[in-house]
Parts: structure tokens; sequence; C-alpha cells
């Protein structure tokens, strides 16, 4: 991978999500399997750093440690309590989904008998029943995570089969949603078995030793041979083979690749730069944050607000609260919320909410957005709330945050660790995670019938592949922030939910190019704006669906002919099929036919994709721009 250019060559694998993970097998006791997975778990920690654990099996079985902390923390213990020489390991390095993080939720997780051990990235959706269903048949549980059923199940399955290969298929079977689980058992030291279902894993192929990652940066300083797995497929390695079937046991070819990184490279997944994973990572940000939100009978389902319905039912008015990005994340939710719940949303930057005296009663509903869940400025914002009587809601990203623990509810969104100060996954699953909230207030609120809102979850299922769809297609706007080094100012334009998308597409560019730019409301352009028009202005202009309320559409064609009349270069995003809107501009960058409403997660990705081009053109820090912290902890 050119880490120079960032992008992906063929060979690569696809990077995503959240947690890291390690096997290994070699052939002989020594110390190499806890020395491979230590060594892993720093590499993946980019992927995952709130809790680690690593266990080794020998033939007298498992030994495992595990922490909450970063991995310098299970680094400490392993020097306090070493580790016995062994011929396998698995190892694990945590960004908490299900649970907080904690030793307890740290993996591994191993089995009541203390017999297998497991490590787990993605989201199982299908948890709780299968937990109810163990506890039923007698199964303690000393975990508050998903991923402690697949322990349980495995465990009985290879009781009941005798083989973990076997065992794992028919345990991958039951498990819906994502996962990458990785497991040891006791009786055979000499094996490690995997099972992949959408989350990442490859295998790393070594002489007299075998690797499992979730991607190449785990082994890429051992070997640089690897194998690619497919969709729902099991792995078993040892020192010497690797086997991979699909879950029905029918033997599979996988491809061999070679790994083209420079070991400094893998730790941003092979990008140059850890905004441009972020970018590339969006797809699956989206998909986890929509994961498991329907319940079986088609309901709707979000687990973590169960405690707040009464609440949700009586309030008469949702002012959402955030800073920067989250914020405009904050802006679309309005147009959506509202137009779902017919309640009325105020959205307003958690300063100015907390300095102007607001009118907040028992009956309003605030909703924090925050990646971090530490801006100072939102934590004040939330009390102020909640000394007033509002209940308080938090769209959160981190896990255990300050803002997750001080709301009255909190609501994941499932981006995984964003590192670049420039907030970009985390903006889209802001997004998905606050039109949840939308719907689910709907459905409980009698706005909307439970198959419109089955309508819109279907939609939204499809976003990650459109998402995608825009990525694939980055080329175009790289090249235009080539051409566009010497620019001094850009606008942009947006109606409606294009309206903050436009925002945040100029905030964006001020973050990492320090360019002036602005966002405007299109229909403002008149009242002001148009004036700083002239010969070359760059203006970014976010075009509605056609196929939406013809008025918008029509309105926005207008105010693009208005700029380009007085010498603008129309840089416009449209949806793909978008005839009428090519004649009025310089260039179009298409997106995939979205619903109006769900339209801002494919629309801000070219616009995401030009200011980190434009900065790394202008040979800046992508990754940590002048003057900026990606966690605002002072007011
Ligand atoms: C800082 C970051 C922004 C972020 C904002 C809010 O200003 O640079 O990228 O959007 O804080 O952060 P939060 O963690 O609350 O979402």
């Amino acid at each position: 991978m050119g880490a120079a250019s960032g992008r992906k060559t063929a060979a690569a694998v696809t990077v995503f999500g959240m947690c890291g993970i390690i096997g290994y097998v070699g052939r002989t006791n020594s110390d190499q399997p806890l020395e491979v997975a230590c060594e892993a778990l720093a590499r993946l920690q980019y992927r995952g750093y709130d809790s680690a654990g690593i266990v080794v099996a020998n033939e007298n079985g498992l030994s495992f440690v595990k922490r909450a902390g970063k991995l310098s923390v299970l680094e400490q213990a392993l020097v306090e309590n070493p580790l016995p020489a062994a011929t396998a390991a698995i190892g694990h390095t945590r960004w908490a989904t299900h649970g907080g993080p904690t030793d307890a939720n740290a993996h591994p997780h191993l089995s009541a008998n203390g017999e297998v051990a497991v490590v787990h990235n993605g989201i199982l959706e299908n948890h709780a029943e299968l937990r109810e269903e163990l506890i039923q048949a007698g199964v303690g549980f000393r975990s508050e995570t998903d991923t402690e059923v697949a322990a349980h199940l495995l465990a009985r399955a290879l009781a009941e089969i005798g083989s973990l290969p076997e065992a794992m298929r028919a345990t991958s079977k039951r498990l819906e949603g994502a996962f990458t689980l990785l497991a040891v058992a006791a009786d055979n030291p000499h094996l490690v078995v995997g099972a992949r279902r959408t989350s990442p894993l490859v295998v790393g192929l070594g002489e007299g030793e075998n690797f499992l990652g979730s991607d190449v940066a785990a082994f890429v300083a051992r070997t640089n041979r690897a194998l690619e797995l497919g969709q729902d497929q099991v792995v078993t390695i040892t020192a010497d083979a690797v086997n991979v079937t699909d879950f029905d046991g029918n033997p599979v070819k996988a491809r061999e690749f070679t790994v083209d990184w420079d070991v400094s490279a893998a730790v941003k997944g092979g990008y140059a730069t850890f905004m441009e994973k972020e970018i590339h990572d969006q797809p699956m940000a989206v998909r986890d944050t929509l994961l498991g939100r329907l319940a079986p009978n088609g309901r709707m389902r979000l687990d973590e607000l169960r405690t707040a319905e009464s609440v949700l039912r009586s309030a008469d008015k949702i002012v959402v609260v955030a800073c920067g990005t989250a914020a405009y994340a904050g802006h679309v939710a309005k147009y959506a919320i509202e137009h779902w719940c017919r309640v009325p949303v105020e959205v307003e930057l958690a300063h100015e909410f907390r300095y102007r005296d607001p009118v907040v009663t028992e009956k309003t509903l605030v909703v924090a957005i925050s990646q971090s869940g530490e801006t100072m400025d939102t934590i004040m914002a939330i009390r102020h709330a909640r000394e007033q009587g509002a209940k308080v809601i938090a769209v959160v990203n981190t896990m255990g945050s300050t803002i997750a623990r001080e709301s009255d509810a909190a609501l994941y969104t499932h981006a995984g660790p964003e590192v670049a100060v420039a907030s970009t996954k985390a903006f889209l699953s802001q997004i998905a995670a606050t039109y949840l909230l939308g719907l689910y207030l709907a459905e409980l609120r009698g706005t909307m019938f439970p198959d419109e809102v089955r309508a819109v979850l279907d939609e939204l299922e499809l976003m990650p592949a459109k998402i995608q769809r825009v990525i694939d297609g980055e080329e175009a706007i790289r090249d235009l922030a080539g051409q566009m080094r010497d620019v001094q100012s850009v606008l942009f334009l947006g109606r409606h939910v294009g309206f903050p998308v436009a925002m945040e597409g100029a905030l964006k560019l001020k973050e990492l190019a320090y360019i002036h730019a602005e966002g405007f409301a299109a229909g403002e352009l008149k009242h002001g704006p148009i004036a700083l028009i002239d010969e070359g202005q760059p203006v970014f202009v976010v075009v509605p669906s056609p196929r939406g309320r013809d008025v918008l559409h029509e309105k926005v064609l207008s105010n693009i002919q208005e700029v380009r009349a007085r010498g603008a270069r129309t840089l416009v995003v449209a949806e793909a099929g978008d005839e009428a809107v090519a004649e009025f501009a310089s260039q179009v960058f298409w997106v995939p036919p979205t619903p109006t409403l769900l339209a801002p997660l494919v629309a801000v990705v070219p616009l995401q994709i030009f200011a980190c081009a434009l900065a790394s053109v202008k040979g800046l820090d992508v990754d940590q721009p002048r003057n900026l912290a990606k966690s605002v902890t002072v007011e």
C-alpha cells in the first residue's frame, strides 16, 4: 500500500471497526506466543485502547491476564503475573461497546469451566436472547459483554461435538450481527480457531508458525504473506497448516496476497493519516451504529433508553446541545426529528445554551451529542439542564465518558476510536444515532406507524454501501484539491439538510487546510453572501434530490445559476442522474440516489475528502491541525 497516497491497493484488506485481535500458534512451548501477542496489541491499539488481555495455551490448560486501561497496564500486570511458555495465544485490545471498560469486561472471556477462551470484535445483535437462554440453562455470567455468550455457547458445543472448529461453526450459525471470534481450548493447545462475519480477519502465513489478526498490522512485522478470508468462514491455524471452511464445513480456498506496507504505516491501517483511514471507516461506523436496532418482532429497539420511556412520551420540546461537528449533526437531526415526531427541536451550541438562561422545564428533553463525551462546554450544558429538571440523553461515542455518565440515558454511536482531531466518522454515526432516536420517539409517540419506521430503517441500512460508493469515487475530488492549492476562500451552500452539510464542509476546510470558508443557507445568498462572489470564487453547492420536494431542488438550481452568473466556479454535489444540474456546474460530484433526509450521510463525504486532500497537498498535518485539540476539556 502506498503510504504516500494513502489509498488502498487491490491487495490490501479492508481495515475497519472496533477492537484489535491477534491469534498465534507455534510448534513448541516458548515465550514467542506472548511476545507476538504483546507486539500485535501495540500495533492494533489504534483500533481501541480501553482494555486489553491475552490468553496462552499449553498442555496444562489456559492462562490469561486482562486489564482495563491502556496496554501499558496489561504489560505491567504481565510483569507481575508472568504467563507460562505456551504454543498458542490469543489477544485483544478493546473499544468498549457492550459493558464499560472494566477488568471483567475486558477480553478474553472464558467459559464457565475455564476450558475455552474467546476474543471478539464486532457486535452480537442477538446476545440478549442468547444470554437469557444460557441463564435459563444455569450458566452464570461474569461480565456485561455481548461476547461472553459466545464463550459459553462454544464450550457447550465443544463438549457435545468434541472438535473446536466444528463447535465454532455450530456456534457461528447461532450468532447474529457482526463478529470476528478467535478461540483456544484447553484440550488442544496446538490450534487457534477463528470465525468471521462482516468484521475483519486475515491470516498471516509464517514458517512453523501462523497468525490471525483483525488486520495485517497485527503480524506485518513477522510475515508479509497473508490470506484473505471471506464472509461467514471459519479458519483453523496450527503451526504448520491453515484450514478454511464455510459455516457448513465445506472447504474454501482463500486468496493469498503479499503485504507491501512498511511497518510504521500499519498503525494507521496502511493509510497515510488517521483521517484518511477514518473517512474510509465510515461505512462500517454507520453500519455498527445501526446494528441490532431491530427487535425480532420488527419493532425498533433502543435498549439503552428503556429507563426514560415516560419522559420520551411526554417531552414537549427537544433541545440538542453540542459543539463543533457534533452540533452540525444536531442541525441535521432537527430536520428529521421535527418531521417524524412533530415536536419542536432547537439546536444550540452548548456554551451559548449554558450562559443565556434558556427556557428549560421538566418536559424538555435535552440531547447532548459528543464524540469524546468529555467536551467541557457540553458537560456544563447538561449539568445546567438537569438542574432545571430536564432529562438528558447523550449521543456519545466513548463508553464510560463523563457525558455518558452524567446523562439520564446514553445512546452510543459505534464509530470506534476516532483519532484525527477533525471529526469525520463520528459525524456520520451521530447522524445515524440521532435518526434512530427520532424514529424511536416517533414510534413511541405514535407520530409514525411501525411500518413507516421500518421503511426508513430499511433505507438507513442501505447507507453504508452508498457511502462506500462515494468513497470509491474519491479520485475526482482529490484531483480537484490538487488544483486548488492556492485558493484563499471557499464558500459552501445548501438548503434544508444540505445547509448543515454546507457548514460542516466549511468547518472541515477551516480546520484542516486553514482556508477561509463559510457555509450558508442557499436562501440567504441574496441577503448578503452573494456580495462575496467574484470571478473564479469556488462555491460548493449541496443539491437536494430531484426526487424529493421539487421546490427545494428548483431553488438550489436557481442559486447555482445566481452565483455562476457572477463568475463563481460551481462545484456541485448532486444525486446521480440529476442531469438538470450538470449544465450549471463547473464540476459535479455524484452521490447515489438517497431520500432527502438521509442525503447528508453521502453528501458530506466529498467535502471531507476535499478538505483532507487539500490539507495534504499543502503539506499540513492532517491529523493534528494547528491550535486544535481533539477533545476540548476546558470551557
Ligand atoms: C473539538 C474537535 C471537533 C469536535 C468538537 C466536539 O472542537 O476539534 O472535531 O467536533 O470538539 O467534540 P465532541 O467530542 O464533543 O464531539
